[in-house]
């Protein structure tokens, strides 16, 4: 299959057009949001929603989210709204938040894979909005990484996974956040988060300070406890070589790395930690995670185009968005951080 590829300047409401038609008769267009790039299909087609795993190499247990551009959509597919859930709406729609309501007859296994809940999304950026609302459909996308790989934050990241396998990619420039949307289970009393994002524990506990996070997020080293989001449970983000987390004082870290490293090692560190080494790329500022979240996935990706072998990482702050930096890290690195 030929990949139409549009850059950011030549995206017309006409090109959102056509590719809003793609979409309607069953194909696939990744697109933009402010996370992650998505990989969309029609959530009302089985056929278009199961060459999404193909695509990817999705595994077949692991769910998809819904992505709207209005609330009209959302009763399509959600039911029994909770008051949480409508507070939770009204305050973060649309933006990075992802919420798991009970589905509707609407919503098929294809999506759901077993549960019944489902995953809905109202992206803020402007053009997933225009997409959505062209192909006047819920739009399933996932990021549109082949499963396993970094998700991808500039449109040539998608190219790299997908072209020759989807009709369309649609350059909207880099993503301003970086990972992917906070995912909140939104069915019971209080919120339970899945998946930590841009929208922190903090924000939604602010508001309902029973809120939770799924333990699998908060277990200890070396506890397994399964994850309630199915795609949380697979090693994730990963590039080709070894990641290696280091925390401690900058003296220890820098003679950590001056004992291991390889011709093809590299190091991700913040501006406060001021490692040597001849490959250095850095996450900014180590009390600004919203610095290192926006530019995590391209180095990874990065470190995996120069066959890097090794990489150590400095051990990000874990408070507010710095969770969401560090859960992808931890993810990345196969679960193990080094105590020096
Ligand atoms: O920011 C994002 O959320 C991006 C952009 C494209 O919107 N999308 C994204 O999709 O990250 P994906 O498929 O890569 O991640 C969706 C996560 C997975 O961990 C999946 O298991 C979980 O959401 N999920 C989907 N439906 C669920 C459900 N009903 N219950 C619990 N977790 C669910
Ligand atoms: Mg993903």
């Amino acid at each position: 299959m030929k990949t139409i590829f549009v850059k950011k300047a030549d995206v017309t409401d006409e090109i959102i057009r056509q590719a809003a038609e793609t979409i309607k008769n069953g194909g696939l267009v990744a697109f933009p949001t402010e996370t992650v790039y998505g990989l969309g299909a029609n959530g009302l087609d089985d056929d278009a929603v199961n060459s999404v795993y193909l695509a990817k190499g999705r595994p077949a247990d692991n769910p998809l989210i819904l992505h709207i551009s209005n609330l009209e959509m959302l009763k399509l597919i959600a039911k029994d709204i909770s008051p949480v859930a409508k507070v939770l709406m009204n305050v973060f729609w649309p933006g990075p938040l992802t919420l798991v309501l009970k589905k509707t007859e609407l919503v098929s296994d294809s999506i759901s894979r077993g549960l019944d809940t489902v995953a809905v999304r109202f992206p803020a950026h402007e053009l997933a909005q225009k997409l959505i609302t062209a192909a006047d459909t819920p739009i399933a996308a996932p990021s549109a990484n082949i499963s396993g790989r970094p998700s991808p934050t500039e449109a040539l990241h998608v190219l790299e996974d997908m072209d020759g396998k989807i009709p369309w990619i649609l350059d909207g420039g880099s993503c301003d956040i970086g990972v992917e949307s906070t995912v909140v289970d939104v069915t019971g009393d209080y919120p339970i988060i899945l998946r930590p994002g841009k929208i922190t524990f903090e924000d939604i506990s602010d508001l309902f300070p029973d809120t939770q996070y799924d333990q699998h997020l908060v277990a200890e080293q070396g506890e397994i406890v399964a994850p309630r989001s199915p795609g949380m449970k697979y090693k994730h983000y990963a590039p080709k070589g070894e990641i290696q987390i280091l925390s401690g004082e900058l003296l220890d870290i820098q003679q950590y790395i001056d004992k291991h490293l390889t011709e093809k090692s590299a190091v991700l560190t913040f501006t406060q930690y001021k490692i040597k080494h001849k490959n250095i790329y850095s996450l900014g500022n180590i009390n600004r995670p919203e610095e290192g979240c926006a530019k995590l996935f391209s180095h990874l990706r990065t470190f995996d185009t120069l066959g890097i072998e090794k990489i150590f990482a400095v051990m990000p702050d874990k408070r507010g968005v710095g969770f969401a930096l560090y859960n992808r890290l931890l993810k990345a690195a196969g679960g193990k951080v080094i105590n020096l």
